[in-house]
């Protein structure tokens, strides 16, 4: 038995946005915006409010969403009383605008609902209307029914979960993806591809994830570089779809590892998650492997070479070929090193603590020990004592993050004033 669950409409292709900004009107006439900083992608959608004379208020955040700053954009929201939320922007975008959706009708603080951290009670209002516009090819988060937020007072990230978060409509327009700068195209394609991976081999895979996954992780090889190092449109296209694969499969899935020493890690490390997720990757992959060869797992092993075989396009590809690919395109791709971060200044024991209580890491195939578990963060180091004089950015503290991230709020309401 299993189940599948996804956004209510996806409007999938190029030019997909312009073509169907008039879904906004089947919400209401006000809209809570999210974007980034950067708002020239989010222009046509703040055109078309105006032109539609719809009230607005426009919320640009920087960097990754924590729950201080939902909390505090939340009232905001709840005066301007919106119909719906429309989110344009990167993965950090999306779990910023989909949180609000969820927390303004509810009750409560964010501490209430949000798991690990939090009382993990379920949200009991329906979320507000929730339109998710991504413009990076990264976390598919405009499928997934969960937000990460980091928890600044317990330094890690946790998610607010229920699957009605799920997108009321996920607009998946590639053309917003060109001209991606490398770093960003880079690192989002490897956040799908950890996404895909560990979907793939999770303790609870079904069989319309498993075909989610293949498919996603044969886009993702083909069209990988020629996207981000190329900037080629068919490509972007390809790496689009992946990603929104990658989010369908976490969302009816499981994780693994990588997620969960990353959301051990992210709370700690002023570090983007796709880069902890992505360099965490082959490491995880070689101790999983080595721990399904050591207790006989042929139903992993085998998975593990069907990645390989896909990543490779040799059908008899070596399991070993898969791990390799990983750590080819993560040079190729010049993504930073943990230890750019400080890594080694984090304490290994906590690290291994906190990721060891996320979800992430309960759908890992095989329990790891957290002797491993350290194994793996000594791996991903590596940096020969260097790490810890260059650890000024460990361990932030909420109110600095806060302060140099306080969201950006405008509001129009010349609607209001008809
Ligand atoms: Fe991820």
């Amino acid at each position: 038995m299993f189940q599948f669950m996804t956004s209510t409409r996806i409007i999938f292709g190029e030019g997909a946005l312009q073509s169907s900004l008039s879904v906004f009107n089947q919400f209401g006439y006000s809209v809570l915006l999210v974007s980034g900083q950067n708002m020239d992608r989010a222009r046509p959608v703040i055109e078309y409010l105006k032109a539609q004379n719809m009230r607005y208020q426009h919320v640009a955040i920087a960097g990754e969403p924590n729950i201080t700053m939902v909390e505090e954009t939340a009232l905001v929201g709840r005066k301007f009383k919106p119909d719906m939320v429309v989110a344009i922007g990167g993965g950090s975008v999306l779990d910023m605008g989909k949180a609000l959706a969820a927390i303004i009708p509810n009750q409560g603080d964010v501490y209430d609902y949000v798991e690990v951290v939090g009382r993990s009670v379920p949200i009991k209002t329906k979320p507000l209307p929730f339109i998710a516009i991504p413009t990076t090819a990264s976390s598919g988060a405009e499928v997934t029914k969960n937000a990460v937020l980091r928890s600044g007072q317990d330094q890690v990230k946790v998610s607010l979960r229920s699957p009605e978060m799920l997108a009321d409509v996920a607009i998946v327009d590639p053309t917003l993806t060109y001209g991606t700068d490398r770093l960003t195209s880079g690192r989002g394609a490897m956040d799908t591809f950890t996404h895909l991976m560990e979907a793939y081999v999770c303790g609870d895979p079904n069989p319309l994830t498993d075909m989610v996954c293949e498919e996603g992780l044969r886009r993702l090889n083909r069209s990988l570089f020629a996207a981000c190092l190329e900037d080629d449109y068919k490509a972007r296209s390809d790496l689009s779809f992946a990603a929104m694969l990658g989010g369908m499969a976490i969302t009816n899935a499981k994780l693994g590892a990588a997620h969960g020493l990353a959301s051990a890690l992210g709370g700690k490390l002023d570090a983007p998650h796709s880069v902890i997720t992505a360099r965490l990757a082959p490491h995880v992959m070689r101790e999983n492997v080595v721990a399904a060869e050591s207790q006989g797992r042929k139903d992993l092993l085998s998975r593990y070479q069907k990645m390989a075989a896909i990543l490779s396009d040799d059908p008899k590809a070596a399991i070993e070929v898969g791990i390799t690919w990983v750590e080819n395109v993560l040079n190729r791709l010049e993504l930073p090193q943990l230890r750019d971060f400080g890594v080694c200044a984090t304490s290994f024991d906590t690290v291994v603590d906190d990721a060891l209580k996320s979800v992430a890491i309960k759908g890992n195939p095989i329990p790891l020990t957290k002797e491993r578990l350290m194994f793996i963060l000594k791996q991903v180091c590596d940096c020969r004592g260097e790490c810890e004089t260059s650890s000024a950015s460990v361990g932030l503290a909420e109110s600095q993050l806060i302060h140099s991230s306080r969201p950006r709020v405008t509001t129009n309401t010349s609607k209001l004033n008809n």
